[in-house]
């Protein structure tokens, strides 16, 4: 299975479907679950240095034999990290809990006011020193990223938020077009909470897919690069099996309108 890539802003390919890798329940998991990911064809992993699992990681990378060329890997800052020195000692320290010189796309977690131009010009050293192929952000909304732009001298690549129809801001994305930046969405599934939205439910039995496909198709037709996690195998195979049914523009329009604000994690809208 080849899973369909998207050109950065600054010409990397990236693909539009992987794997997320957010704490599971207990950290043995989170090896073989990648392992399985990498099985089904998966060569995009999103991991983070709180999440705690940046070995793991690496250790199911270097056992599946695939060539690390082949695989993009993200990694993101955490907040207390954020400021010159400490933001560069975090970033040696991830490189080398992941075991490699160069990762492919570095994002800053969450948006901390008072290191917002200092943490991005970190980055962007970071970026022209070639030591990450694409430098972005996540968890900030327009009104962080228009800050970070009046000083930046390069425009993030990505812009990572929570993404589901439940979540789903139009103004967010159309945002992210116009500047250039590739949308990435995570909990794409709601952590599950959603299964059994029946409006889901009958949309899923009409495409003859589960709820968790839908959810998946539908962010992955809005162009945004989508990361499931689970740690079933058989799951995680039904997640990346995806790319052989099309959402019509009217079930996609239907979606659209189950906002209701759900989320997993916090708004940005509420972060300064
Ligand atoms: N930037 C950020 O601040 C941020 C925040 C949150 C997440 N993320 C990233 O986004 C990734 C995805 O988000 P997430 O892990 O929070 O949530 P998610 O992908 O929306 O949902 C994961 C949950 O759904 C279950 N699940 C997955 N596939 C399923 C299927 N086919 N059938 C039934 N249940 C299924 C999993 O359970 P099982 O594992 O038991 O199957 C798990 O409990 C994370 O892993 C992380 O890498 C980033």
């Amino acid at each position: 299975m080849v899973i369909p890539s998207t050109t950065l802003n600054n010409g990397i390919e990236m693909p539009l479907l992987g794997t997320g890798s957010y704490a599971p329940r207990q950290s043995d998991e989170v090896q073989p679950a990648i392992e399985w990911a990498l099985e089904a064809g998966c060569r995009l992993i999103d991991t983070a240095a709180s999440y705690g699992n940046e070995r793991e990681v690496a250790e199911a990378i270097r056992s599946s034999g695939i060539p690390r060329s082949d695989i993009f890997i993200t990694t993101k800052l955490w907040n207390e990290d954020q400021g010159h020195n400490r933001t560069l000692r975090a970033f040696n320290r991830s490189l080398e809990r992941l075991g490699i010189d160069v990762v492919d796309l570095y994002l800053v977690h969450w948006p901390i006011k008072e290191h917002r131009h200092e943490t991005w010009k970190v980055l962007e050293k970071i970026y022209t020193d070639g030591r990450a192929r694409a430098i972005g952000l996540s968890n900030h909304y327009p009104a962080h990223i228009n800050e970070i732009l009046t000083e930046a001298r390069i425009i993030p690549a990505i812009s990572q938020f929570e993404f589901s129809p439940y979540s789903y801001l139009p103004e967010v994305l159309d945002y992210c077009r116009q500047k250039n930046i590739q949308s990435q969405g995570y909990a794409p599934l709601v952590r599950g909470q959603k299964q059994n939205d029946p409006r889901l439910v009958a949309l899923a039995e009409k495409y003859g897919k589960s709820t968790y496909q839908l959810l998946i198709r539908w962010s992955l037709q809005h162009g945004v690069v989508t990361i499931p996690r689970s740690v079933k195998r058989e799951r995680i195979r039904e997640n990346f099996d995806v790319l052989d049914f099309v959402i019509s523009e009217e079930d996609m329009a239907l979606m659209n309108t189950f906002y209701d604000n759900t989320r997993i994690a916090s708004d940005p809208r509420e972060i300064d």
